[in-house]
């Protein structure tokens, strides 16, 4: 049960049992396969990453319908630094060029767009268009879409904890005070319910440092759909497969049937 303090603070999967909708809330998406889709073309990989924006605006749209409260997409990890220069430059245009093509977009679609990841590496000029996106769109009451740049699972918690202990020094000689509630304020996005749907595209089956806490009781699917052709039909299947998760919780099935959750 939330606290009646504070009604609007989202759950904690692990010291509460959330709420269960049949349309997840929060979808988290790892948008995997824009390579390969070009390289299948006998295109520049760069081909793939054009085609990805263009999934991405489908999808969006997509949740945004289906009344998704927020999508959170993973367009740049800590660890893609790691790719060849030409590739990182491109997505870094490629980034500049959709915050400043697609703010339109998002605010006749009441999308209230956020950046979060360490943007401290950015370029000044990438940097002010972020800012300007992300104020131009604040308002907007309809779905919350997340870009995740520069950002990576054990980057969010370590600078949770950084800020914590900066904020509260004297937490330090009381290392058992400091609990979940302390903590997860400062993590990202949580003021968000935590991830209902994790979807990652591009057959690969794995977490790749995305949302490390935010992902604890979220539910999995992978499929093998390369991310530009992902569009509303393969949602829909994401969605589809969903609805079949029994969310126990840590509970047992049998607790389930006798006293069901779902809303
Ligand atoms: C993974 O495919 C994709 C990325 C690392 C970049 C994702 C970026 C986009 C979808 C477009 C940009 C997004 C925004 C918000 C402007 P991959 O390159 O790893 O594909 P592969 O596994 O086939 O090589």
């Amino acid at each position: 049960m939330q606290s009646p303090s504070q009604p609007s603070k989202p759950a904690s999967s692990t010291l509460e049992v959330p709420a269960v909708s049949l349309v997840p809330r929060h979808v988290a998406v790892i948008m995997d396969g824009n390579g390969r889709w070009a390289t299948a073309r006998h295109l520049p990989r760069m081909a793939g990453h054009e085609r990805g924006v263009a999934a991405l605006r489908k999808i969006v749209q997509a949740c945004g319908e289906q009344g998704v409260e927020a999508l959170t997409v993973f367009a740049f990890s800590s660890e893609n630094w790691r790719r060849p220069e030409e590739e990182v430059s491109f997505l870094m245009g490629l980034f500049l060029m959709a915050l400043e093509r697609e703010v339109k977009a998002l605010k006749e679609a009441q999308v209230q767009l956020r950046v979060v990841g360490d943007l401290s590496a950015f370029s000044q000029k990438l940097r002010k268009a972020i800012d300007r996106a992300v104020s131009q769109t604040a308002d907007n009451k309809g779905l919350v879409l997340s870009v995740a740049v520069n950002y990576g699972g054990r980057w969010d918690l370590l600078s949770a904890v950084q800020q914590l202990m900066t904020d509260h020094p004297e937490l330090a000689q009381s290392p058992a005070s400091i609990t979940e509630d302390k903590l997860r304020p400062y993590l990202c996005l949580s003021d968000l319910p935590e991830p209902d749907l994790f979807i990652r595209t591009g057959g690969e089956q794995r977490v790749s440092n995305f949302m490390l806490w935010q992902l604890a009781y979220t539910e999995l699917y992978f499929t093998d759909t390369l991310w530009p052709d992902f569009d509303e039909q393969a949602l829909a299947l994401a969605f589809d497969s969903y609805r079949t998760r029994e969310r126990r919780f840590g509970r047992t099935s049998a607790q389930l049937t006798s006293k069901p959750v779902a809303c």
